[in-house]
């Protein structure tokens, strides 16, 4: 698939076929996380795949019982090995390093005719225990993964217009949700 066009594919998927994912996509996929940069080349992540039913329906369950996690053959957890560590410039590097693995991550499953979804609502003590992750570590992102039973379309975004500012920083702060979420 063109690039441009795997970025226009990737889209939430929360209803899945009961067809599991071959084995040779799962490791292009997870491969796609491993060749992401991260801050000083640490990688500081660990990615848990889940196949075992129980444990899915363990994993909605922590997370508000979104059935879509436990519908999806396979979750993966993305862990950050390094949580506190800090960039020269105040921001903590985890969320930036596992973001862009775990973007790697969908637009390669988007690209292979999978669907993915980002799942940041869970509770991180429930998911620590499951998964048995130590308590040093931090589970950033679960990421159902699957067949796609169905698209939904268009995507609800704002104009370039409202997010892109040239030379100086434009204070003209539209925080209005588009419709559609
Ligand atoms: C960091 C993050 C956390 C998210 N958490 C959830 C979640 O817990 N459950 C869910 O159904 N979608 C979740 N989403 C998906 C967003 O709702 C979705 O990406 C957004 O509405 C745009 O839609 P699209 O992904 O189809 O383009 C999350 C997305 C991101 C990036």
């Amino acid at each position: 698939m063109e690039f441009t066009e795997v970025i226009r594919k990737r889209e939430s998927v929360r209803d899945f076929e009961d067809r599991p994912v071959p084995e040779n996509i799962l490791k292009m996929v997870l491969e796609a996380a491993r060749l992401a940069p991260s801050a000083s080349n640490r990688q500081p992540w660990k990615f848990i795949v889940v196949r075992d039913a129980l444990k899915r329906q363990e994993l909605a369950r922590s997370a508000g019982g979104q059935h879509h996690i436990a519908e999806a053959p396979v979750v993966i957890a993305a862990v950050a090995l390094m949580p506190e560590y800090l960039m020269s410039n105040g921001v903590p590097s985890y969320p930036i390093d596992i973001g862009i693995a775990v973007d790697h991550m969908a637009l390669a499953a988007a690209d292979q005719g999978l669907g993915t979804c980002w799942i940041g609502t869970f509770d991180q003590q429930e998911v620590r225990k499951i998964l048995g992750v130590p308590s040093a570590y931090r589970v950033v992102i679960l990421l159902p993964l699957g067949f796609p039973r169905s698209g939904h379309g268009p995507k609800s975004r704002k104009s370039l217009n409202q997010i892109v500012c040239y030379e100086t920083f434009k204070d003209d702060l539209d925080l209005t949700i588009p419709s559609g979420f």
